[in-house]
């Protein structure tokens, strides 16, 4: 378990502080895969490197498996460091060492025998499919094939948490999801915690179970992720998860969009959220069945996130205002999440 408490980053850069964090309170618990997202400088790296110390906090805790990292001494702090391995966008090899070297340094530090070091290096190589390579260099290695050697080094100092900056950000869409079932894969084998950092969406819905969205130094939303992604709280939480899920309305409609009814041939624009079983139910011909409603579909989405479908549609309903709260209502009792947008013009 990682707990942070009340932890601010200042830096001081040419006399002018720059506040990274402020005040953060995060509980991430054992073997789960929880995700930051954020926009570039909302302080995402800065919070990674927080966990493990590697930036020291200007005030605040920081809890890795019960122990409070700041109040180690230097010697401590190193033997704690071993249990959190780290891998970076850039892999971070070692390029005049080979794969085997590069995977036996953390044993090495650790001060194993070589016997003990070359059993672990090969099961190592073997648990991220690579058992061949031991006498490659980086430079003889692709994206994905140096950020598992990455993976395999860290692995190999046995560690509990495993922090991911960017980890997948240099690799193509194809490399980017064997890497992310090679995560999956060992958060569950080794009972591993795994905080990731990413500014992709898609690589948060494919892999964490929960999500913060940081932004300037400070945690605006928390929640697992389906139902982040159903009913994102803030703005930027529907920002991103919007963009994800494909739905940017056409510019020839938004431009048409008020916030009010201008005229009486102003149609309401109600954009809907399924989730799980609502996503499956036939809500919409029902609606039309029993009002006998025009109601026309501008846009719709689906996905499945964690095996849940979730879906949102936009729909332009020809209803009076009346009609409009029970039409809400009727919604809301299904289940579904319903947001006006404004009336179309
Ligand atoms: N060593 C440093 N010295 C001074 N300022 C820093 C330092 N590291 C980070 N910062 C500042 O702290 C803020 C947060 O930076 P951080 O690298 O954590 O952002 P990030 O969310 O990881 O961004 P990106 O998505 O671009 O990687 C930024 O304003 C950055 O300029
Ligand atoms: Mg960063």
């Amino acid at each position: 378990m990682i707990e942070l408490i009340n932890v601010s980053k200042t830096y001081f850069s040419r006399k002018r502080a720059i506040q990274a964090l402020d005040q953060i309170n995060l509980t991430i618990q054992a073997n789960e895969i929880f995700g930051i997202i954020g926009q570039s400088g909302a302080g995402k790296s800065t919070l990674l490197r927080c966990m493990n110390l590697l930036d020291r906090p200007t005030n605040g805790q920081v809890i890795v498996n019960d122990q409070d990292l700041t109040q180690l001494s230097p010697l401590q702090l190193r033997q704690a460091r071993h249990r959190i391995g780290m891998i970076f966008q850039h892999f971070n090899l070692l390029h005049s060492q080979t794969v085997y070297q590069n995977v036996a340094l953390p044993l090495k530090l650790l001060g194993q025998d070589k016997t003990t070091i070359a059993r672990k290096v090969q099961a190592m190589l073997e648990v991220v499919g690579l058992a061949d390579y031991q006498h490659r260099y980086p430079a003889q290695l692709s994206g994905g094939q140096k950020q598992r050697i990455a993976i395999a080094r860290t692995l190999a100092g046995d560690p509990s948490v495993l922090l991911c900056d960017e980890a997948t950000s240099a690799l193509d869409p194809r490399t980017t999801l064997d890497i992310l079932e090679l995560l999956r894969r060992i958060n569950q084998q080794l009972q591993l915690t795994i905080v990731l950092i990413t500014h992709e969406m898609d690589v948060m819905k494919t892999i964490c179970d929960r999500v913060a969205i940081l932004d300037q130094g400070h945690i605006i939303e928390q929640a697992d992720v389906v139902t982040l992604f159903s009913q994102p709280q803030t703005e930027l939480g529907q920002l991103l998860t919007h963009a994800c899920l494909q739905h940017e309305l056409p510019v020839s409609l938004s431009q048409r969009i008020k916030p009010t009814p201008q005229s009486s041939t102003a149609y309401p624009l109600l954009q809907l959220y399924f989730v799980g079983e609502s996503a499956t139910k036939p809500i919409m011909a029902q609606l039309i069945q029993q009002t006998k409603l025009p109601i026309n579909i501008v846009q719709a989405n689906m996905e499945y996130i964690k095996q849940q479908p979730i879906g949102v549609m936009t729909i332009e309903v020809r209803a009076q205002p009346v009609e409009l709260e029970n039409i809400i209502r009727y919604f809301n009792e299904q289940g579904l999440t319903v947001e006006l947008i404004g009336y179309v013009h």
